[in-house]
């Protein structure tokens, strides 16, 4: 039994979701609920492994060993249902670099990339820091849970000249796991059209049963000579200081090119304790994944129940997976600024608004739920004092 409850503090670590909030919002003893690190202990397994490699007493080069490669392999078969080999897996400090990196790889400066709007706010940056044109298809809702526009997204893709989609996979911030059927919908437009697709599955293994998550890779190996899939340890693992991720492509022709352009900066290598804490992630991780998963569904039941009778004027899709949570706050008629502003001075309680998203997440507001109890329980009351009517 891992201990989840226990409250470690984490100011004056220069972490970025506890330490930075202070100064940007001039307001004291705020809660940070935003950036998708969880407050957490890394598992001790990880941590022993990191120390190993510390005890060595030389931190020299590195290179990934062949039980690196294993233990990916390994925990995609057995969490994912993907075969991969050796030469499909590349290495990268994030993966928010493999997506720029794919972007300036696949696509030319003015050429359009395709994204979902709401979606996890560095797919836009990216696209744009590389001078790229960002085009973007709705997420509707229905049923309480986001769906893709298909038609939307084909005819963009005809006319609009799409190179590339990049897909949160399951989706940040909606928490929605994408089915094989939407999946395949998905692929064959990219297929038809022409269009590469980065599946970034980083969230894969936080699924709430009976949700299953299905790997872009899983649908038909006619799509591989146009899919990129990105995963890493450290979402899952609470490492995300670490740097470290995976990039997967089976053709070999993608590869190269991808490989090629890793080559003209020397991406591909990353730091010896990276290496090391993945490895023991997917090596060890099995239980204490499953408790952690445990653990989040009941802070989202926790959540829920709270809104439904303390604040049921805000409507909540509930996750399928992630420990993140979009709320819906635009019944309270207020400004995306007067609503961030409600949260920090009146709640003291910082969260991730959900305009950052895109234009459909304007009067959203995202909640990361990984946390000990205690601090939801404080967060919970702090929203109540932000967004009661
Ligand atoms: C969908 C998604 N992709 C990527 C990342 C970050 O990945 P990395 O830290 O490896 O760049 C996050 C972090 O929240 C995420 O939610």
């Amino acid at each position: 039994m891992y201990n989840f409850d226990q409250i470690i503090l984490r100011k004056g670590t220069n972490s970025k979701k506890w330490d930075s909030i202070d100064e940007t919002y001039h307001e004291a003893g705020l809660l940070p609920m935003w950036v998708a690190d969880m407050d957490f202990a890394t598992p001790d397994f990880i941590r022993e492994a990191i120390a190993a490699a510390l005890d060595h007493k030389v931190l020299g080069y590195t290179m990934a060993p062949e039980s690196l490669y294993e233990a990916i392999i390994q925990w995609e078969a057995t969490q994912h249902q993907i075969q991969l080999k050796k030469e499909h897996i590349l290495f990268s400090p994030g993966v928010v670099p493999s997506i720029a990196l794919a972007i300036e790889t696949l696509t030319q400066v003015e050429e359009a990339v395709m994204i979902h709007d709401p979606v996890y706010t560095p797919f836009r940056e990216m696209v744009e820091q590389n001078n790229r044109k960002v085009i973007t298809s709705t997420l509707t809702i229905e049923n309480g849970q986001f769906v893709m526009d298909f038609k939307d997204i084909e005819k963009k893709f005809s006319t609009e000249k799409v190179r590339l989609f990049i897909l949160s996979n399951p989706q940040n911030p909606g928490g929605r796991v994408w089915s094989r059927g939407e999946l395949n919908t998905l692929l064959s437009l990219c297929k038809k059209y022409q269009v590469y697709c980065l599946s970034d599955e980083i969230h894969s293994d936080l699924i709430f049963a009976p949700h299953q998550f299905t790997s872009a890779f899983a649908i038909d190996e006619a799509f591989d000579d146009l899919l990129i899939v990105l995963n890493a340890a450290t979402k899952t693992f609470n490492m995300a200081g670490v740097k470290h991720s995976m990039i997967y492509v089976k053709d070999s022709v993608l590869r190269a090119k991808l490989m090629a352009a890793q080559a003209k900066s020397e991406q591909g290598t990353i730091n010896t304790f990276g290496y090391a804490a993945t490895e023991a992630a997917y090596r060890y991780g099995k239980d204490w994944l499953k408790e952690l998963i445990g653990y989040i569904q009941e802070n989202q039941r926790l959540f829920m129940d709270f809104f439904a009778k303390e604040l049921p004027h805000i409507s909540v899709i509930k996750p399928e997976g992630t420990y993140l949570i979009w709320i819906d706050c635009r019944s309270l008629g207020l400004s995306d600024q007067t609503l961030k502003e409600r949260l920090i001075h009146q709640g003291k309680i910082v969260l991730s608004p959900g305009i950052d998203y895109g234009l459909n997440g304007s009067g959203w507001m995202r909640v990361n739920l990984g946390c000990p109890k205690e601090i939801l329980e404080d967060g919970l009351q702090r929203l109540k004092l932000a967004l009661a009517k």
